[in-house]
């Protein structure tokens, strides 16, 4: 669970602009615009954005994105200042209950271990590589999986 006061909701319209500013923070070198927050929010039958919210302050966000049989996680991020208070496990554990029986993948950083982490703690784990999948720094993606049988 989160921290007392914290709050799960929809992502809408308004939480655009401080989600961009969490984006600025958390993915400097590739950050989303404003136009893919939009394009994202348009899709309304097969995305599933939330926010986490201190009051009206958005501490985190994630999103998900629904193809028949599949779920994509297509981004997760909790501001720096509010990390490792289980904030990420709960917008997860939110993308999660919204891909229902599916096979849910991602892609992460291979650099990024926090996120590995958390994510082999919700039963995903590696399937492949992605060589330079994030540009411009040429970093790759790991590949994880979460199969629905086993969890
Ligand atoms: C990845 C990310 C979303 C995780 O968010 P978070 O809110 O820090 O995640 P959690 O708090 O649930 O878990 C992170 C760590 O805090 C620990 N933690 C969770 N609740 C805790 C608590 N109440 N007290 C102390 N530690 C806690 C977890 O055990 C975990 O530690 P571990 O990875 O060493 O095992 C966040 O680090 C982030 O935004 N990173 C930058 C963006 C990013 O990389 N996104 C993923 C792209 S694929």
């Amino acid at each position: 669970m989160p921290d007392g006061g914290i709050v799960l909701t929809r992502m809408r319209w308004w939480h655009v602009p401080p989600v961009l500013a969490l984006e600025q923070e958390l993915f400097a070198e590739e950050p989303w615009s404003a136009a893919a927050f939009w394009n994202e929010l348009a899709e309304t039958d097969s995305r599933h954005y939330v926010v986490a919210l201190d009051g009206e302050d958005v501490l985190g966000y994630a999103g998900l994105a629904v193809f028949g049989d599949e779920a994509h996680v297509l981004t997760i991020g909790v501001t720096g200042s509010a990390q490792g208070r289980g904030i990420g496990a709960d917008l997860l554990r939110d993308l999660l209950a919204a891909a229902g029986p599916r096979r849910v993948l991602l892609d992460v950083r291979v650099d990024n271990a926090v996120a590995q982490r958390l994510y082999g703690r919700h039963g995903f784990v590696p399937v492949g590589r992605r060589r330079g999948y994030y540009q411009p720094s040429g970093t790759d993606a790991l590949v994880m999986a979460r199969e629905p049988q086993a969890w």
